[in-house]
């Protein structure tokens, strides 16, 4: 059995059922929500995941990544911008609509509608797309981490593909909790769990409200920083 593990905001670690450990999004240290902190992963982390490169996804990367050695994917952009200024080697870089196969599985980048700057010293020509990620892990679960971004038509081409879904609900910076609502008719997702609000004053939302709304398009597991989610 795998493991999703909500850290607050963006950020999700997955356990797979075959002993992968993966991290997405680590904003910690500055982040009011998180319930560790980036000395949490430094007893082993396999691969780190960027889904854009706002200071609210980058957060604690670099320490993480040079700290454990785990290999990150991201943009290629993002991988450029880590290896020429945060000497980060280990790294594999994807664009929008690639694939590839890691030991873990499948990771693609799928599109999102968002804000391309990557923070950091000198990164000015490091901008890049945001994106989401599409995880087809070895035991057969889809895994969706839509990253920022707005409701998009392209969400539709997932229909019927996802087991899990991790959605933004917060409004403001991505899309709201109506359009969420959307997405998950488009996306016909399983089993559907809310990120990226509560994190600051203008993405607070109530996610048992938004569960309601979901009805019965989806089972919506809302967690708690810190929850897990068993698949
Ligand atoms: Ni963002
Ligand atoms: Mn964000």
């Amino acid at each position: 059995m795998g493991q999703i593990t909500w850290h607050g905001h963006a950020c999700t670690e997955i356990r797979t059922d075959d002993g992968f450990r993966l991290l997405i999004d680590p904003f910690l240290t500055d982040n009011p929500m998180a319930d560790v902190g980036p000395d949490h992963f430094t007893d082993g982390l396999d691969h780190l995941l960027l889904t854009h490169g706002h200071f609210d996804h980058v957060g604690d990367a670099w320490d993480i990544l040079r700290e454990t050695g785990a290999q990150l994917i991201a943009t290629f952009e993002i991988v450029a911008y880590a290896g020429d200024h945060e000497g980060v080697e280990n790294s594999h870089p994807l664009h929008i609509g690639g694939g590839y196969q890691f030991p873990f599985g499948r990771a693609q980048l799928t599109p999102a509608l968002h804000g391309g700057q990557v923070a950091g010293e000198n990164a000015g020509p490091y901008s890049t797309f945001p994106a989401g990620f599409l995880l087809e892990l070895n035991g057969g679960t889809t895994i969706y981490h839509a990253g920022d971004t707005a409701l998009i038509k392209d969400m539709e081409l997932l229909e019927g593909r996802v087991d899990v879904a991790l959605l933004p609900i917060g409004d403001n910076f991505t899309m709201g909790p109506a359009d969420a609502v959307r997405a998950v008719e488009m996306i016909d997702p399983d089993t559907v769990i809310p990120i990226h609000y509560d994190t600051m004053e203008v993405i607070e939302q109530d996610p048992r409200a938004w569960a309601r709304d979901v009805g019965d398009r989806a089972e919506v597991v809302v967690l708690e920083p810190g929850g897990t989610h068993d698949y």
